[in-house]
């Protein structure tokens, strides 16, 4: 069993060393100067190969209980899930290498995966810190692990009213899930000891004279108020993504109307709710290009961080589903033997990553780390989800 003495306890609402908990989380590139992530950060910069990622996203299952309509994974969507019998080996694989996170994610509703308890169970048991990503509907099923074993839990809602929830995340009956998700995030957030946050997807539909048909711009106050009030730790504004991962820049008068929403909610602001901005809505309410060009033919990251989905491994979640960024597949070998014959190098960002990448700045920092003075200034660990 690998040594985990490193890894935290779950992490707490609040401050840590003095800064606030969300600054930190979000800091990607100050996140490699942690004392157990730099040594991999500098041997991958050497060229090394990593016995294991250190970070997992993982997709149990490619099946899904809403059929949004702007999903990012929609291509992937309904191709099977990872077998129970392999998914539960699957864990324990992990447990046995030096991966230090994983992120419960999809493609797909990850909580619908009927083992999913007991991937948790045995990925906690092994100290490994876990992250999910989910739509919220089947919280209550699997509270008790959810309460007790996540570091962190982001529940995908995009709205701030049944209606508007129904509109943009439609269930396959004709009733919204909305009513359903906030008691479920109200249970969690009763019992949770990790974080728990609401993430809001900006979505906007036009009709075919270019007029806005259909828009959740104008809830965000309104969900974020409902976040603070049952019990979420941070409210997170995302622009949304184009099929091809760019971002879509947006009217004056749209920024406008969600940014003077926003500064209400700062208003509201204190140790125990914050507001997120992602780093895709700042790149749109700049009025940043969407084309972000980058010098280097191969992404460090992909050895720090792999995702791992039914349908194949791939080099991170941009790529996920995309032949040209896979790099194995666990249904066929163990975890072990396909990161060890896995290319990370498949993909050539200067050509296959032109969007905005959230990991842009640490490949950028990664490739200077040969070169920085010794000894390097490292911080204690306070973040495994490099
Ligand atoms: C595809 S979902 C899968 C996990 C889970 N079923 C859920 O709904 O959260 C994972 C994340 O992708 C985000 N997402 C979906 N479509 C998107 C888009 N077009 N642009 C940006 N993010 C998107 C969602 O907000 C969610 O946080
Ligand atoms: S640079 Fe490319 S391969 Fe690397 S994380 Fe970003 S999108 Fe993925």
């Amino acid at each position: 069993m690998p040594d985990r003495t490193s890894a935290q306890p779950l992490a707490q609402p609040g401050t840590t060393l003095g800064t606030p908990f969300v600054e930190r989380n979000l800091d990607l590139v100050g996140k490699i100067y942690q004392r157990s992530v730099y040594p991999a950060a500098f041997d991958v910069a050497s060229g090394k190969r990593l016995s294991s990622p250190l970070v997992v996203d993982l997709d149990p299952t490619t099946v899904c209980d809403l059929a949004c309509p702007e999903c990012i994974s929609s291509q992937v969507l309904h191709h099977g899930q990872i077998g129970q019998d392999r998914i539960v080996r699957l864990a324990h694989e992990l447990a046995e290498s030096d991966v230090r996170a994983v992120i419960l994610i999809g493609g797909g509703e990850p909580l619908l995966h009927r083992a999913i308890g007991r991937i948790i169970e045995v990925l906690h048991g092994a100290g490994i810190q876990l992250g999910l990503v989910t739509n919220g509907t089947q919280i209550h099923r699997h509270i008790d692990q959810l309460a007790g074993m996540l570091s962190w839990v982001r529940v995908s809602v995009d709205a701030g009213s049944a209606d508007t929830f129904q509109a943009f995340r439609p269930s396959r009956g004709k009733h919204s899930a909305f009513p359903q998700v906030i008691d479920n995030m109200r249970l969690l957030a009763s019992r949770k000891q990790g974080r728990l946050g609401y993430s809001f997807l900006l979505m906007q539909r036009s009709d075919e004279d270019g007029k806005t048909a259909d828009s959740n711009y104008g809830e965000v106050y309104q969900a974020g108020l409902l976040a603070r009030e049952i019990g979420c730790d941070y409210f997170e504004v995302k622009a949304m993504l184009d099929e091809d991962h760019y971002t879509v820049n947006q009217r004056a008068e749209d920024i406008e109307l969600v940014e003077e929403q926003i500064a209400r909610l700062r208003e509201l602001e204190d140790d125990s709710f914050h507001i997120l901005y992602s780093s895709n809505w700042q790149a749109v309410r700049r009025g940043s290009d969407p084309v972000q060009p980058k010098e280097y033919h191969a992404c460090a990251v992909t050895e720090l961080r792999t995702t791992v989905t039914p349908t194949g491994v791939f080099v991170c979640p941009y790529h996920r589903g995309n032949p040209k960024g896979r790099i194995g597949d666990i249904q066929r070998m163990s975890f072990a033997e396909m990161w060890s014959q896995a290319d990370t190098t498949v993909i050539d960002p200067t050509e296959d990553c032109r969007f905005v990448c959230a990991r842009h700045g640490t490949n950028q920092e990664i490739a200077l780390l040969p070169e920085r003075p010794t000894p390097v200034d490292l911080v204690e660990d306070f973040d495994p989800f490099i």
